[in-house]
């Protein structure tokens, strides 16, 4: 039997962690970085690191913070991404992360090597968010005005109202976001898009993954889930399919949410946004954001073992930007409500 003595050796040599961090969700057998703000962090002590990458494909945007100052990559190319050549000997705190959404590309993380060596991590909050959304979650045409055609390259995931609230939280965050997607319906159409709809795209681990591939690994497991979906489901197209019921919107809601709920086996608390996108003055006389927001009250009251809210973020008015997406401006009036939703609800 192990003396105590020996046991506290063993802790002091092994942590602190020396750690390369996946950041948001990333299948480490694969090391791929897919879902929006996917990344790795360390620290190392040393005058510069490198990033090796595997493979790159589609056309990808990025972000590398070097001790906190942030640099962005418009367009991810080459084999490697390394530290400024003018760094100092020292202790460094690296962190680089996928700026642009799945469906525009993949970066697939070779090894990661240093001059130094790696330290320990820093950076872990011990608290976690997973945001799950559709194009407004993945900064769709955030880095331009109207009108525009969106790139990987305008998907500045940094002014999204998700990072802006898991910094304003100091939380670890993992966003499963696709642009066009629905809860029930993907964006009306013509052909119908056929594509998964989130229920059915969440369960993959790398977006690119097969579907049920996601074990969700207890480290992931979120401390609060937010769900931003049903701007493309209520949309109807100038009515090329049906207006979306109010009730199957709310039956659709709480089926995902109990489904996340025994996924994770644990009691994260949810919440529930509404679109910053819908209004109702259009179209005319249907009250979408009103439809949506008693259609989530609805749903907190079906879920009433569940610790769930609505966080109503307030349509956008005439601050659009590219194709009528929310503008930073727009994001930072979300990030400050949910970030009080989630400070009051989780004394955060
Ligand atoms: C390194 O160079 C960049 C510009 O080339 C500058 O912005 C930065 O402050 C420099 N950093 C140090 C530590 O000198
Ligand atoms: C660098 O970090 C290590 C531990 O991570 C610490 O022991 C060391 O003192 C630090 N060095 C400097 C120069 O700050
Ligand atoms: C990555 O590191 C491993 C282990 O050190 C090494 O075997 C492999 O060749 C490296 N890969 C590349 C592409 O350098
Ligand atoms: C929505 O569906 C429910 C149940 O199927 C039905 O009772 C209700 O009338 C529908 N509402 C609208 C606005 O069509
Ligand atoms: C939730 O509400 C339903 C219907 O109002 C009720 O039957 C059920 O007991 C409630 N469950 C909990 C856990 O409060």
């Amino acid at each position: 039997m192990p003396s105590l003595i020996s046991l506290l050796f063993v802790l002091a040599v092994l942590g602190p962690v020396q750690a390369i961090r996946y950041l948001g969700r990333v299948n480490p057998a694969t090391k791929e970085l897919s879902w929006s703000a996917t990344g790795v962090s360390f620290t190392f002590c040393g005058r510069s690191a490198t990033i090796e990458f595997e493979a790159l494909s589609g056309t990808n945007s990025a972000e590398l913070i070097v001790d906190g100052k942030s640099t962005y990559i418009a367009d991810v190319t080459g084999s490697s991404i390394a530290t400024p050549a003018n760094l100092t000997q020292g202790n460094h705190t690296i962190i680089f992360r996928k700026s642009s959404e799945a469906l525009y590309g993949s970066i697939f993380l070779g090894n990661i090597t240093t001059d130094g060596t790696f330290g320990p991590d820093l950076s872990l909050p011990g608290r976690r968010i997973e945001v799950i959304g559709d194009s407004i979650t993945s900064g769709y045409g955030i880095g331009a005005a109207l009108p525009c055609t969106n790139t990987a390259a305008l998907e500045i995931i940094s002014e999204t109202y998700s990072v802006l609230t898991a910094e304003a939280v100091n939380a670890d965050l993992s966003i499963i976001s696709w642009s066009g997607i629905g809860l029930i319906r993907n964006y009306a159409s013509d052909p119908v898009d056929t594509s998964p709809i989130m229920p059915e795209r969440y369960t993959r681990y790398g977006a690119n993954d097969p579907d049920n591939s996601y074990p969700f690994p207890t480290a992931d497991t979120p401390d609060a889930i937010v769900i931003n979906l049903g701007t493309n489901d209520f949309g109807h197209g100038n009515n090329l399919r049906p207006q979306l019921n109010g009730s199957d919107y709310t039956a659709a809601m709480v089926k995902f949410v109990q489904y996340l709920k025994a996924s994770y086996k644990n009691n994260a608390a949810f919440f529930l946004l509404t679109s910053p996108m819908l209004n109702d003055g259009y179209p005319e006389g249907e009250m979408v954001k009103t439809t949506q927001r008693n259609a989530l009250n609805e749903a907190v009251q079906q879920l009433n073992g569940t610790q769930a809210y609505v966080v109503d973020w307030p349509d956008q008015g005439s601050d659009v930007g590219c194709d009528y997406h929310p503008t930073p401006n727009t994001n930072e009036i979300g990030a400050k409500l949910l970030t009080d939703a989630i400070k009051g609800a989780l004394r955060w």
